[in-house]
């Protein structure tokens, strides 16, 4: 017998920092250099097969990345059971807004048993490997310890790097609650 699961997750961040692209990169195995703000949230789905008897079904909530102030963020929130956290390594104030999405995300929302949501860091656009923040990653682990995600990983929407792992530390984290 399989297990379905449904789970709802949150995926945001400061505007432009790629959380449509990776989206689009996971679902539909697409990347576009168009850029099209979000407007409101847009939903997607993703099915994850974990093991043979675990299917997991993600409703990825794409968040425009202006909302982060708008009244709207409590519902958008509600019932979610975990989230992704981008921000662009090429643009420092997206990393300086990270710590603002994970305050307003753990004063929106929680899990039933009163612990914060598995939130997974992504530090995107790693392509743009000559830019900005880069050479600071590796104090992310502390960074990640000390802020209550439950890891991070390097992204390229672009080139396809460590979404599906990203993907897989998310999931297994919000397994460990379901
Ligand atoms: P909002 O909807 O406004 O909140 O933005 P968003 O976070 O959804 O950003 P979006 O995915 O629309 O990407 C913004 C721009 O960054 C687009 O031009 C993308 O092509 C580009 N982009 C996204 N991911 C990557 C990446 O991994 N590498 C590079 N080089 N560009 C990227
Ligand atoms: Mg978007």
């Amino acid at each position: 017998m399989q297990k379905e699961h449904l789970f709802k997750v949150l995926v945001i961040g400061d505007l432009g920092v790629g959380k449509t692209s990776i989206i689009q990169r996971l679902v539909q195995r697409v990347f576009s250099q168009h850029y099209r703000a979000t407007v409101g949230v847009d939903f997607w789905l993703k099915v994850v097969e974990r093991d043979q008897r675990t299917v997991v079904r993600l409703q990825l909530w794409d968040i425009a990345g202006q909302e982060r102030c708008g009244n709207m963020m409590r519902v958008y929130y509600r019932d979610a059971v975990g989230a992704l956290l981008v921000f662009d390594v090429t643009r420092a104030s997206t990393f300086e807004a990270v710590l603002k999405w994970k305050g307003d995300l753990d004063s929106k929302v929680m899990l039933s048993n009163g612990r914060s949501v598995p939130t997974v860091l992504l530090a995107n656009k790693a392509d743009q490997s000559l830019h900005g923040l880069r050479c600071q990653l590796p104090r992310l682990d502390a960074f990640c310890r000390d802020n209550g995600f439950v890891g991070w990983f390097e992204t390229s929407a672009k080139e396809d790097t460590n979404i599906d792992a990203a993907i897989q530390c998310l999931v297994d984290n919000i397994l460990v609650n379901a």
